[in-house]
C-alpha cells in the first residue's frame, strides 16, 4: 500500500514538474500561433513556422481580404491576368524553392521588346538583337551602363549572404542588425542616401540616371532616383536578370504554402493584439471582427505579416496592455493603380501613326510629369503552347500602372478605343522617407513584425526572406538558443562552421 502511494506521489510530482517546465518554457513546443495577413509574407511564415516547430503546432492565419494580398489576379475576357506583383527576378531563391515544393511551374516566357518614353518621344528602344542593344547603351551612355551593373551586382552578392545565414539557423531581431551583418556600414548608409547620389559617386552620369535608371525605378516602385539606394539597387537587380512568373498566377504560391503548412485560414480583420499575461511565458489575445461578429483567441506566438499604415481606412489596429508600449511601426505607403484595359493601343501617341509598325510590348516612362508609369501588353497567367502575343493593330489586354486612377481623357489618349477597363488600387510600396529608422522584427517576447524589412526594400522575395527570419527568430527565442540571434561577424562564423 505504502509503495503504491509513494509511486502515485512520484508520478504526481513528475506531472507537476512537467507542468511547471511547460509554464516556464522547457522543451514543449508552442501550442498556438497566430499570423495576421495571408500575403506572401504570412503564407511563407506559416510554412517556415510549421517546418521549425513541427506538425503539432496549430497555426491560425487571419486574412481580412483575399489570400495572396499583393499577389492577385483579375479576369478579363475569360482569362486571368496579374493585377498586383507581375514577376520575380532570377535570384529569388526562396520563391524558387516554394515553386519546386508546391509542384508549380514558371510560366512560359513570351518575348516582347520594350522602350522608354520621355513624354514626347522614345528615348531608348530595345531591338531584337542583344549585342546591338548593348552597343546602343554603350554608344549613348558610355561606361555608365557597366558601372551600374557592377554596383548592382556588388549589392546583390552581399545580400545573398542571407541565404547562407538562414540555412545555418541565424536570425536577427532588427532590420539594422540584419543589414549590418550582410553589408556592414555600407548597407545601412545605402538606406540613408539616394540612388542618384550613390550612382553619381561610382561614376554613373546624370543623363543615364535620368533616361534609364529613373524609368526602371518608376516602373518597379513608382518612385524616382531620389529613393534610397538600397531599395533602388534591389529593384534595378530585378530589371537586369531574367524575370519569371508562376503558371496559373503568382498567388498560387500563397494558397499552396498555407495548405502545405495545414494552417487554419480565418476570414476576419484583426483589430488588436493585447498582452494577456506574463506569468512564465507571455500569452497574447488577438481580437478580430468578421461577418459573424467580434471574437478573440489566445496565442503563444503572434506574427504581424501586413504593412501597418498610419491611418488604416478599414479600421484602427491597436496594441493593448504592453508596458512599455510597443514601438510605432507605422509609415505611409505609395498608392499605385493597375488598370487592365482590353482595347486598341493609340500607337500615334508614341510616334507610330501606323499601328502595324509599333514593335513594343512594354513601355517604361521617365520622370516627366506623366500620368502613367508603365504600359505592358500582358499575357494571361495560363499560357498555352500555341499562345502568341497579339499583333499591335489587334485588340489586346494592356496593363497600365499609374499613381492615380486613369481619367477618361487619359484612357482616350493611350487607346484608340477599348472594350473594358478593370482596376486594382494598391498601397503598393512604402514611401521610404516617411519614417525615421526601421521598425524591429521583435516587438515583444513572442510578438513579431514581418513587414519591418519592407522599409529597407519591398518585393515578394524580400518578404520571403523576412518570413524565414521571423520563423527562425521565434524558434530560437522559444528554445532560448540566443547564440543564433544577432550574432556579429557571421561571415566568419559560417565559414568556420562548415
Ligand atoms: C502593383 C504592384 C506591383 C508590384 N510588383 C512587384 C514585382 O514585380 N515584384 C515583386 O517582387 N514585388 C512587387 N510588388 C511588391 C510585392 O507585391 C510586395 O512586396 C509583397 O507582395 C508584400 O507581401 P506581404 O505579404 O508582406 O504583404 P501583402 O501582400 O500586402 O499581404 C498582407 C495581407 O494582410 C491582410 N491584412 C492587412 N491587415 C489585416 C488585418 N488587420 N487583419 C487581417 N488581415 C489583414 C491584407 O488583406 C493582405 O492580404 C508589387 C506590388 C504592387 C502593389
Ligand atoms: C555614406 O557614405 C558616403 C561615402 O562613402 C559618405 O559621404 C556619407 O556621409 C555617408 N552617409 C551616411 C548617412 O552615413
Ligand atoms: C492554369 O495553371 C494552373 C497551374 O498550372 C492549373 O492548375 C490550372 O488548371 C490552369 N488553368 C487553365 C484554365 O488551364
Ligand atoms: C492618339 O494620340 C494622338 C497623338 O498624341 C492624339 O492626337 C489623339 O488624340 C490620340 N487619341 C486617339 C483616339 O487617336
Amino acid at each position: 500500500m505504502a509503495r503504491a502511494a509513494r509511486l502515485l506521489l512520484a508520478a504526481l510530482a513528475a506531472l507537476l514538474a512537467a507542468a511547471a517546465a511547460a509554464a516556464e518554457g522547457g522543451d514543449a513546443p508552442p501550442g498556438r500561433i497566430a499570423v495576421v495577413g495571408a500575403g506572401i509574407g504570412g503564407s511563407a511564415v506559416a510554412h517556415f513556422l510549421q517546418q521549425h516547430f513541427g506538425p503539432r503546432v496549430q497555426i491560425d492565419v487571419y486574412e481580412k481580404g483575399v489570400v495572396g494580398g499583393r499577389l492577385a489576379t483579375i479576369s478579363v475576357n475569360k482569362q486571368h491576368y496579374e493585377s498586383g506583383t507581375a514577376s520575380f527576378h532570377s535570384l529569388s531563391l526562396h520563391m524558387q524553392d516554394f515553386l519546386k515544393l508546391l509542384g508549380l511551374r514558371p510560366r512560359r516566357d513570351v518575348v516582347g521588346r520594350s522602350a522608354i518614353f520621355g513624354g514626347e518621344h522614345l528615348v531608348l528602344e530595345e531591338t531584337d538583337w542583344y549585342l546591338l542593344n548593348l552597343f546602343r547603351l554603350w554608344w549613348h551612355y558610355g561606361i555608365s551602363f557597366l558601372r551600374l551593373q557592377m554596383w548592382v551586382e556588388e549589392v546583390m552578392e552581399k545580400f545573398m549572404r542571407i541565404y547562407k545565414y538562414q540555412a545555418h539557423g541565424f536570425a536577427f531581431s532588427g532590420v539594422e542588425e540584419l543589414l549590418q551583418s550582410l553589408g556592414e556600414a555600407a548597407f545601412l548608409n545605402m538606406t540613408q542616401r539616394s540612388v542618384a547620389e550613390a550612382l553619381l559617386q561610382v561614376g554613373v552620369t546624370q543623363r543615364f540616371i535620368d533616361d534609364v535608371v529613373s524609368a526602371v525605378l518608376r516602373a518597379s516602385d513608382g518612385q524616382s532616383a531620389a529613393m534610397p539606394a538600397f531599395a533602388g539597387a534591389m529593384s534595378l537587380a530585378g530589371a537586369q536578370g531574367s524575370l519569371w512568373a508562376v503558371e496559373g498566377g503568382n498567388k498560387l504560391v500563397c494558397s499552396g504554402l498555407l495548405k502545405l503548412s495545414k494552417a487554419h485560414v480565418i476570414h476576419a480583420t484583426v483589430t488588436s493584439v493585447a498582452l494577456h499575461s506574463t506569468e512564465g511565458r507571455a500569452l497574447y489575445q488577438v481580437r478580430h471582427e468578421s461577418d459573424a461578429g467580434p471574437g478573440s483567441d489566445f496565442y503563444d506566438i503572434v506574427v504581424l505579416a501586413a504593412p501597418l499604415p498610419p491611418d488604416d481606412s478599414s479600421g484602427r489596429f491597436a496594441f493593448e496592455g504592453f508596458a512599455p508600449p510597443v514601438e510605432d511601426v507605422r509609415g505611409s505607403f505609395q498608392p499605385t493603380v493597375v488598370s487592365l484595359v482590353h482595347g486598341y493601343l493609340n500607337s500615334s501617341y508614341f510616334g507610330f501613326p501606323d499601328p502595324k509598325l509599333f514593335p513594343f510590348a512594354s513601355i517604361l516612362t521617365t520622370d516627366f510629369p506623366g500620368f502613367f508609369c508603365t504600359l505592358d501588353n500582358v499575357c494571361p497567367v495560363n499560357v498555352s503552347a500555341s499562345f502568341r502575343r497579339k499583333q499591335p493593330q489587334e485588340a489586346a489586354v494592356w496593363r497600365v500602372q499609374s499613381p492615380a486612377p486613369l481619367l477618361r481623357a487619359q484612357l482616350k489618349t493611350l487607346f484608340r478605343s477599348y472594350y473594358s477597363v478593370q482596376t486594382a488600387e494598391w498601397q503598393a510600396h512604402p514611401v521610404y522617407g516617411s519614417r525615421r529608422g526601421f521598425p524591429r522584427f521583435a516587438l515583444h517576447d513572442q510578438l513579431f513584425y514581418l513587414n519591418a524589412l519592407e522599409w529597407a526594400a519591398s518585393s515578394a522575395e524580400v518578404m520571403a526572406v523576412a518570413a524565414k527570419n521571423v520563423a527562425l527568430l521565434a524558434y530560437n527565442r522559444w528554445y532560448q538558443d540566443l547564440d543564433k540571434v544577432d550574432q556579429k561577424d557571421l561571415m566568419h562564423k559560417v565559414k568556420t562552421e562548415l
